[in-house]
């Protein structure tokens, strides 16, 4: 049987400890977009790159990933009223738009029932499907596809 010595105890202990200072001494150098200004004061407006136009689909990361919006959309209304990006990806339309159409998950709902119309949980695209931009980005990333995706 192992008997407890102080060991035991300390050396996590300390573990723990140098975790949190290493996070307490990280925190200091992440550069949000606001820069390191107080909350209280307004930084000047962050100029958000053009987005790229028309860069045809893309090619997707992973398996599950929502496919990257390939043109821009600005002035696209998405609101309770109107879903212009349904206008173009939904069943009704896609073909005549000569746009991809919305996979069956989108009308799909929590409980995996299949819904007539597009489900509330995919109403808001771009909750996942984001537009590309040319920026640099923010943070140094090293993911690779797996193989057959390469
Ligand atoms: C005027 C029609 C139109 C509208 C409106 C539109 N799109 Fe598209 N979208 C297209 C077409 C056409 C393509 C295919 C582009 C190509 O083949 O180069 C596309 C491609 C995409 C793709 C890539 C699909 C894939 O399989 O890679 C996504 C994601 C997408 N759009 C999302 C959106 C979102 C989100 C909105 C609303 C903010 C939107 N689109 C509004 C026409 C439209
Ligand atoms: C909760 C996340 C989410 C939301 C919200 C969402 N999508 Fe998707 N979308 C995905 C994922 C994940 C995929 C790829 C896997 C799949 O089809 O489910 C996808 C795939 C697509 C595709 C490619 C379909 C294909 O067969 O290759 C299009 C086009 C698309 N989405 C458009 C839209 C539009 C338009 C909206 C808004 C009405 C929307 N999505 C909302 C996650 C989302």
């Amino acid at each position: 049987m192992m008997t407890i010595t102080a060991r035991h105890v300390i050396a996590p202990l300390l573990l723990a400890l140098s975790g949190l200072a290493v996070a307490a001494s990280d925190a200091g150098n992440l550069g949000a977009l606001r820069g390191h200004m107080a909350l209280e004061q307004d930084p000047a407006p962050a100029r958000i790159e053009d987005p790229l136009k028309d860069q045809g689909i893309q090619d997707r990361e992973y398996i599950h990933q929502p496919p990257l919006i390939p043109h821009q959309v600005r002035d696209y209304e998405v609101d309770l009223k109107v879903n212009q990006c349904l206008s173009c990806h939904g069943w009704k339309n896609a073909a005549s738009r000569n746009a991809p159409r919305v996979s069956p998950t989108h009308y799909e709902n929590r409980d995996g029932l299949t819904l007539s119309d597009i489900s509330p949980r995919r109403y808001f695209c771009q909750q996942c499907h984001v537009p590309q931009t040319g920026a640099a980005p923010l943070v140094e990333n090293t993911f690779t596809p797996v193989e057959s995706l390469r």
